[in-house]
């Protein structure tokens, strides 16, 4: 396991009372939650429910209106994505954002490059993680030949080239076949131990959030709903209600 300063102190990642707002939509609504290193975390709800913006307030990507994010002791709620970046929290998008053009290998490489390792490290620590994603025979193909899914698991591989203390995945099985969901759950499974970090997951497929997650964060439009382990969110009535209601 890759020892960051983040699993030798025990950070976390935090939302606390974090409301987000645009033009009169209320898009989460005094949320809480903290992500501890070591751990896999589902949040889930339906469509609209404000699950990307929260990872945005999370990451850099959103000021919250009110509320603050935290990591470890410190207020983090005004920074940039480049410096929640830098300070070990990564991300995936819902699409791609590889570098078509650029060889599969290399989108890896330049975001470990970019967290100070040389190229030949770089290159190396690339060549490990497609390994593990199960990517190392197309490494020298350009990103864009890739189908979607397999998009997906190279994203997952930039994010943890640069060596986070928490990764959050935006949907990293959408519209992926059994076998393909397989293959990410396995993967998600395995960051924890492999590379010390918390691991966000926000997901619709249910069978790889059960599957993977300890404990499950459960918002509708906006409001947290529920919370729990998969068990006792899969029976709570809320949160069966909030799918009903949305079809
Ligand atoms: N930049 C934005 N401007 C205006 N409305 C937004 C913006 N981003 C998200 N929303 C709205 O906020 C709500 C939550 O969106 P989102 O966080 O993407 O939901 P989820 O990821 O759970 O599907 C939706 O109603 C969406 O239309
Ligand atoms: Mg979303």
């Amino acid at each position: 396991m890759i020892k960051t300063s983040a699993t030798e102190n025990n950070i976390t990642l935090e939302a606390k009372e974090v409301t987000i707002q645009f033009e009169g939509l209320t898009a989460v609504e005094t949320v809480n939650e903290k992500l501890h290193t070591g751990e896999i975390l589902g949040l889930i709800g339906p469509n609209g429910a404000g699950k990307t913006t929260l990872v945005n307030a999370l990451t850099g990507f959103q000021i919250p209106t009110s509320g603050k994010v935290f990591l470890g002791k410190k207020e983090v709620s005004n920074l940039t994505p480049h410096w929640f970046r830098r300070h070990g929290v990564a991300r995936t998008f819902q699409a791609g954002r590889l570098f078509r053009e650029m060889p599969i290998s290399e989108n890896i490489e330049v975001a470990a490059i970019s967290m100070g390792l040389g190229r030949r490290k770089a290159h190396a620590h690339a060549m490990e993680l497609l390994e593990w994603l199960g990517l190392a025979d197309r490494a020298k193909l350009p990103a864009g030949v890739l189908p979607y899914t397999d998009e997906r698991r190279v994203g997952i591989g930039r994010a943890l080239a640069m060596k986070p203390s928490f990764v959050l995945l935006d949907e990293p099985a959408a519209g992926m076949s059994d076998l393909e969901c397989d293959e990410i759950m396995k993967i998600v499974s395995e960051i924890p131990s492999r590379f010390g970090c918390g691991v966000l997951l926000i997901e619709h497929n249910m069978r790889v959030i059960m599957g993977v997650c300890e404990r499950i964060h459960v918002l509708d439009s906006g409001k947290t709903i529920s919370r729990g382990t998969p068990q006792e969110v899969q029976k709570d009535p809320a949160v069966i209600q909030a799918y009903l209601g949305h079809g």
